[in-house]
């Protein structure tokens, strides 16, 4: 059976930068803070009107595409993983195609909703259709513009300072050589802890979950719309949410985890890695696992420094640098790993 290796990779930062000095005139924060908690020092953020995060994925994936040697046509199957689309529906894929070029009706288009994973799980999904034969150029975006939909009020600052905007595409085509190639990807889920970090209105959860339906303004008029109602809006309800330290107790101890058990499922160890590219939540979740599993500084990836969490978008961005550094050659044992809402995690071994 072919094995599934990245055949051409990009990423697309959006020019505008977002300082924490910049915050610090719109909401009560500190620089000190945000660089002591999770070490960002800056992020960046669309331009309203010209970027999104179907543009940005497509700006990254044209530089993919051109480093895999192929052309936009050659694609057939698409897998979009993000959690700010443009649209509710339809998903960013189908976007991404029309933005390409990509001839109608010649290639499949998946939307991914896993957030911080949502890579991590399109490369599973993209390995399967690549091992089964059944695709043999898959273009894998990830993209967020989390700018366009946070509270940057003090209200939102425990949020909102984390993340910014960006995304990484790659190429992934079947290769028969042995030494290179996916060696393993791991899925994982907890759904016990979904609203620990989540987005739930607007919404169609309808007062189901809600212990105040009152709160989120619903009326009892069966055949009245409640997927934004104005208590939403006055109450602040349409933003992100997050527990931050019970999603940090469980990320520091699922990243080991899930990638112990990628090594061991292939006979390696922790010195064998050439490269770990941890998705970027919070710099010291990534200090935390590189002390545990006894990874060197060069072993480890970051650079949540520059860009925060940038979510779908962390592991491709920080792939294609650390590539385009010369931190990654042939036959090199890299691991991708991420944590996050859902709770969703997971792993891929791969040799380069
Ligand atoms: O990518 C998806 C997965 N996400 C993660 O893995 C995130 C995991 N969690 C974290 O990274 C951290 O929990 C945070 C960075 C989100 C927060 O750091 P923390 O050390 O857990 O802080 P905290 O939430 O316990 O808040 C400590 C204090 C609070 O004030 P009091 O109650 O002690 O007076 C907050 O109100 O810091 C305050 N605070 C802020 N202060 C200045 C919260 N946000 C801010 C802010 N600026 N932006």
């Amino acid at each position: 059976m072919n094995k599934t290796i990245i055949k051409g990779i990009g990423h697309y930062i959006p020019d505008n930068v977002l300082t924490n000095q910049d915050l610090e005139s719109i909401m009560d924060t500190d620089d000190g803070w945000i660089r002591e908690r999770t070490g960002i020092i800056e992020r960046h953020v669309v331009t309203k009107f010209k970027e999104t995060t179907a543009t940005m994925g497509v700006e990254a994936a044209r530089k993919a595409i051109r480093s895999a040697g192929i052309e936009p046509d050659d694609i057939d199957f698409i897998i979009f993983a993000t959690l700010s689309p443009d649209y509710y529906f339809p998903g960013c894929g189908v976007l991404a195609q029309r933005m390409l070029g990509i001839s109608e009706g010649e290639c499949g288009a998946l939307d991914i909703r896993n957030q911080c994973s949502g890579f991590i799980y399109g490369m599973s999904v993209a390995d399967q259709f690549i091992k089964t034969g059944m695709y043999r150029n898959i273009l894998l975006i990830g993209s967020e513009a989390h700018s366009l939909g946070m509270d940057y009020s003090t209200r939102g600052r425990d949020v909102s300072v984390i993340f910014g905007d960006g995304a990484g595409a790659v190429i992934l085509q079947p290769t028969e050589n042995e030494t290179s190639g996916i060696l393993s990807t791991h899925l994982h889920s907890d759904g016990r802890y979904a609203e620990k970090l989540a987005f739930i209105s607007p919404g169609c959860h309808g007062g189901y979950y809600a212990d105040d339906a009152e709160k989120y303004g619903f009326s009892e008029d069966p055949l009245e719309s409640v997927f934004l109602t104005q208590a939403m809006l006055d109450d602040h309800l349409t933003f992100p949410q997050m527990d931050g330290q019970f999603v940090f107790k469980h990320a520091v101890t699922k990243f080991p985890e899930v990638i112990q058990e990628a090594l061991k499922k292939a006979g390696k160890k922790a010195s064998d890695l050439k490269i770990l590219i941890p998705h970027q939540a919070n710099l010291r979740i990534s200090q935390f696992v590189q002390k545990r599993m006894g990874l060197t500084d060069d072993q480890v990836y970051n650079n949540i420094q520059k860009y925060g969490n940038t979510t779908a978008a962390s592991i491709p961005i920080a792939l294609s640098e650390a590539y385009h550094e010369g931190r990654i050659d042939h036959g090199d044992l890299v691991c991708l790993a991420a944590f996050g809402s859902g709770f969703t995690w997971g792993s891929v071994l791969l040799n380069w």
